[in-house]
């Protein structure tokens, strides 16, 4: 079997996450057509990048990444740092003529996205981006009964997504608050993910209006390197300006008529991770909701009398998407209803990137989705900062 050799930056959350996916995905797809080496880690740092790299299975590490582009043993490069180093790491990861994959939002703003979208194009390398959402199945399934007509026409996009991490008023500076390396807050955190489930499901967006709030601006500084695992500053720590938003929310028109509402938050009391949508439509209504991945909620308005309402699928059937064995040689996981997790997202997301270098056929979300989240979530900010409606 071919195989993919992979440089990762970024040993963190995702870090860890993709790491996690390129050990599981030949176990679970044996469809697979090119397997994914865990070849070389880097990181800043000698003691965390030794340490990551043993424990999730990489064979070499580097502490600089123009020493990772420059080795020709690598094909592809998997971005998992933060925001601000995505469009350098990934048009030079490009110029050397490397595969990339890069974790969400694109970039840090319209103008770095577009560069990237001509590196990746110019040097005809596969790309994509992790927005891993899209491959739980009971969203790929709303994707299925969506081209399929099942909803008809559709009226409405509402989303919610909805974190609380970020409240106490003790939780320090960190990358995620600062607009320099993150570009925006809840905005392209959180919404940018659902922003591409709303452009993948219904097209694209022509205009918006939107309004963002900062609720804490002061946080108090650490005085160590920031690992993104937060931590505590110590008492008297002097105070560091957040310039990021808190929370916003957005009202838009989508191209083909239908109208959207869309809200992220990391101020948002009792809810961790509360990843939720609702499309509704001339046939029907469609429902997720995170935190019940497994689930797809359906409304067909063809159901007659006093039986009607919403029906909740069961997106583990060997027939859902990414549920089953090619040629009907079972479930791919385990036995109907024996639920999959966050980390399935991921394992699946990475099996069509492998798919896609082994076939040199592009995947999506390719950069150019990518920049389309982006103009969006550009025009949000415009539109926070102007009061009116901006055309994307
Ligand atoms: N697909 C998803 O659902 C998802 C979820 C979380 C994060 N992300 C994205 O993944 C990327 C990484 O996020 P994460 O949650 O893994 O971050 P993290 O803070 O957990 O890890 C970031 C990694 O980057 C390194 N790093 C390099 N430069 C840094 C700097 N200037 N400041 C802080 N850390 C630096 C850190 O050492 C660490 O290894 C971001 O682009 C983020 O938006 C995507």
């Amino acid at each position: 079997m071919k195989e993919i050799n992979v440089g990762l930056v970024g040993y963190n959350f995702m870090g860890r996450a993709h790491s996690n996916a390129y050990r599981q995905v030949g176990f679970y797809f044996p469809e697979l057509k090119a397997k994914p080496v865990m070849k070389v880690l880097c990181g800043r740092t000698k003691e965390r990048t030794d340490a990551c790299a043993e424990a999730f299975g990489w064979e070499d590490v580097v502490y600089d990444v123009d020493e990772l582009l420059a080795r020709d043993d690598i094909d592809m490069v998997d971005i998992t740092v933060p925001n601000n180093q995505h469009a350098e790491l990934a048009i030079k990861a490009a110029k050397a003529g490397k595969h990339v994959f890069c974790e969400k939002p694109l970039a840090t703003s319209v103008a770095d996205a577009k560069k990237m979208v001509a590196a990746v194009k110019k040097a005809g390398v596969v790309n994509m981006l992790c927005h891993n959402y899209r491959r739980a199945p009971a969203i790929s399934l709303a994707k299925k009964m969506i081209d399929n007509g099942d909803l008809g026409d559709i009226y409405h996009w509402r989303s919610l997504y909805l974190q609380d991490w970020l409240m106490p008023p003790d939780v320090p500076m960190m990358w995620r608050v600062q607009k320099e390396i993150a570009g925006s807050g809840s905005l392209g955190d959180l919404m940018a993910h659902s922003i591409d489930l709303a452009l993948w499901l219904l097209g694209d967006i022509n205009s918006l209006s939107c309004a963002m709030e900062t609720f804490i601006d002061k946080r108090p500084q650490l005085d160590s390197f920031d690992t993104g695992l937060g931590g505590k500053a110590a008492k008297d720590s002097k105070m560091g300006t957040v310039d990021v938003d808190d929370g916003v929310v957005a009202l838009c028109r989508f191209a083909n008529g239908a109208l959207g509402t869309m809200e992220a938050t990391r101020f948002a009391a009792g809810h961790k991770n509360y990843n939720w949508f609702e499309v509704n439509g001339s046939k029907g209504s469609l429902r997720f909701n995170l935190e019940r991945m497994n689930e797809l909620e359906y409304y067909n308005c063809a159901d007659k009398g006093d039986r009607t309402g919403f029906r909740l699928i069961q997106a583990t059937d060997d027939s859902h998407p990414f549920m089953g064995l090619p040629k009907g040689a079972g479930p791919r996981f385990w036995p109907v209803a024996h639920i999959i997790g966050y980390e399935h997202t991921f394992i699946n997301t990475v099996f069509d990137l492998c798919q896609a270098v082994a076939t040199g056929k592009q995947t999506s979300p390719s950069f150019e989705d990518g920049l389309k989240t982006q103009l969006v979530l550009d025009a949000c900010d415009k539109a926070a900062t102007s009061g009116k409606w901006v055309k994307v």
